[in-house]
């Protein structure tokens, strides 16, 4: 990762606006075991998407507050509705970041904490299966309600805790989540109706034990280096190959020669997974590249996407500016795009490339 932006894509991150940017899915959606992408992806683009709208909006509404003449019902309805907001927003970037594979890999489910985590696990529960115990039956309790599971650090008890927690508000103070489970019923209805236990079982059968413990290690102070574990498989490391959707969607309300060209990337075998695009972007399949790159304007921006950010999008950025022309991929791809409420038109393959 570039080191002069090494939280480029860490929840820390901040656009110049006063914006929180979303943060791309580092799982496979389409890769998953037993999860499916329709559920995985409802999930990002609605409720965590829409998290991160409300946090936003309400942050916007804020800023422009008169803190002395605000009637004090309103003063206690945004903050209130801020703090949800905002809870919501970080619990369920944990949640996507503890799951997943590596690249085109399925998670195996057969991967077992890191030595830092794994033997706290021992110390603080008596062993991981001791602790998993602890953890799925607290999730498990709480089907038919609504809630988190969370396995959290906590500095002052010197120890890692199994918290519950009632709302996105609900967390034991000063302690640091570095696993959380979503037991909302939007987390697993369409896979599993009512049946949140068969959920739970299959969370923990798709959990990236190495990401969970980057996050442990940065909790207790001892992380570094490790930004690129939450950087989407394939995703251009550098950051001035990356462009958010946030930016994207500034740089398209320009009506100028610096508006950028948008370039659709899909594999052949991605396109059933298709529906929408982003209005005025030119599909073409990656493998075609050098029947299509010669059509690209070399004075204007260039920014290409493609499902979610992984290698297609990167893969096709980095080799188009080694070529010369000022590409970026689009972070988080058309799925976060999604999630930021950007605008689409459906698909046009018209300018899709058949195979050579
Ligand atoms: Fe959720």
């Amino acid at each position: 990762m570039d080191a002069q932006n090494p939280l480029s894509v860490s929840p820390r991150q901040f656009a110049a606006s006063g914006t929180l940017m979303i943060r791309p899915l580092v799982l496979k959606p389409q890769w998953m075991n037993g999860l499916s992408e329709r559920l995985l992806v409802s999930h990002y683009e609605n409720n965590y998407g829409g998290a991160l709208r409300r946090l936003n909006a309400i942050r916007a509404r804020l800023a422009t507050l008169d803190w002395e003449r605000t009637p004090v019902f309103e003063i206690n309805g945004l903050k209130r509705e801020e703090l949800i907001a905002a809870g919501s927003v970080i619990l369920h970037e944990i949640y996507f970041d503890s799951l997943g594979g590596h690249g085109d890999n399925p998670p195996t489910g057969l991967d077992e904490p890191p030595a830092g985590l794994a033997e706290a696990l021992q110390r603080d529960f008596g062993s991981i299966a001791a602790w998993c115990a602890e953890f799925t039956a607290m999730a498990k309790a709480l089907a038919g309600g609504s809630g988190w599971a969370i396995l959290a650090w906590s500095e002052r008890l010197g120890r890692l805790v199994n918290q519950w927690a009632a709302d996105h508000a609900h967390g034991l103070p000063g302690a640091t989540p570095i696993l959380a489970l979503d037991m909302y019923e939007h987390a697993y209805h369409l896979d599993f109706g009512a049946k949140a236990a068969a959920y739970v079982d299959q969370v923990i059968a798709n959990l990236n034990w190495q990401r969970i413990g980057a996050r442990y290690r940065l909790a207790i102070g001892e992380g570094a280096g490790e930004d690129e574990l939450f950087l989407p498989f394939g995703a251009p490391a550098q950051e001035e190959v990356r462009i958010s959707g946030e930016e994207l969607k500034a740089a398209l309300e320009v009506d100028n020669d610096r508006r950028p060209v948008l370039l659709d990337l899909c594999q052949p075998r991605d396109l059933p997974r298709r529906h929408d695009m982003l209005a005025g972007a030119s599909m073409h399949a990656p493998a075609a590249l050098p029947r299509w790159v010669e059509e690209l304007p070399r004075d204007r921006p260039i920014a290409v996407y493609c499902i979610c950010g992984f290698q297609v999008s990167g893969t096709a950025a980095t080799e188009l500016r080694r070529r010369g022309y000022d590409a970026r991929a689009l972070v988080g791809g058309i799925t976060a795009w999604h999630a930021i409420g950007g605008a689409t038109v459906p698909l046009d393959t018209s300018t899709y490339e058949e195979a050579p």
